[in-house]
């Protein structure tokens, strides 16, 4: 794992963004796998702003909420053509976000995974983290060898997501998550954490045994995983000095 600490999160989704523009340009039909929540929006924003080529991309979202119709502001459907798909010169057939109005869900699930592996699996995985150390939705006590399937929020994620529903009421219970085995199989996964309420889970993560008790931990079992924080994320690592040294003395090739 490569711990990437800076002192705003400007800073560090600035260091994601170069790390997908120079992924996207040596790679013009890479597939992408995007994450929702108020995390990665200023990523989004700086991929818009470097007006990269995203004709070839392909993407497959994380997660969607159940139930929600697609153009409800709060669906995952929403969120990624307004914050990102909108600007950009993706073509809308490369786009794949779960459908949380499958009627037939566990076809659905399966058909996700299958699509996932027939566009050649996915190359860079953007990941959030929730406060419990979900990734994607796969909240504590998921199956660290999960597949895309149905989830049931925790009540500390349904709290932590009112902000974007007015009310904890109109949050979801249930939800479609790509699986934490699917998300280990990406190449590589990007995770983005900023602000003091990912501080416990980012030092479980890092720091903490593999523990589907914290699922994001099982990235420590994956070979290829860059963590990008801000200092507030940061501040319960206990070796936080080992890895701003580290990022501070890459060797010249390494540095994005
Ligand atoms: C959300 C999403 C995750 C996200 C996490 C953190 O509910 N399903 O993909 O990473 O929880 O969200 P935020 O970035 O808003 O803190």
């Amino acid at each position: 794992m490569e711990i990437i600490i800076q002192p705003t999160a400007g800073e560090a989704a600035g260091i994601a963004a170069r790390i997908i523009a120079r992924l996207l340009r040596k790679k013009p039909d890479a597939v992408l796998g995007l994450a929702t929540g108020g995390t990665p929006l200023s990523l989004y924003q700086m991929l818009i702003g470097m007006k990269l080529d995203w004709s070839r991309v392909t993407t497959f979202n994380l997660d969607e909420y159940i139930g929600l119709p697609r153009e409800h502001p709060q669906s995952y459907h929403g969120f990624m053509w307004e914050n990102l798909f909108r600007h950009v010169n993706i073509r809308p057939e490369n786009i794949h976000i779960p459908d949380g109005n499958a009627a037939d869900m566990p076809a659905f699930c399966a058909a996700y995974e299958k699509s996932i592996r027939a566009a050649g699996g996915i190359d860079l995985q953007v990941l959030g983290i929730g406060s419990d150390g979900h990734i994607g939705f796969n909240e504590p006590s998921s199956s660290l060898a999960s597949r895309t399937r149905i989830k049931t929020l925790t009540p500390q994620t349904r709290r932590d997501n009112a902000r974007f529903f007015g009310s904890e009421d109109l949050v979801p219970f249930h939800v479609v998550t790509m699986g934490i085995g699917t998300i280990m199989e990406a190449r590589t996964n990007l995770l983005l954490a900023f602000s003091e309420n990912k501080a416990a889970a980012i030092a479980g993560m890092v720091e903490g045994p593999v523990t589907a008790n914290n699922p994001a931990s099982v990235l420590q079992l994956h070979p290829s995983v860059k963590v990008c924080v801000d200092e507030p994320a940061a501040s319960q690592l206990e070796r936080a000095d080992y890895y701003r040294w580290v990022y501070a003395n890459k060797p010249a090739w390494q540095v994005v």
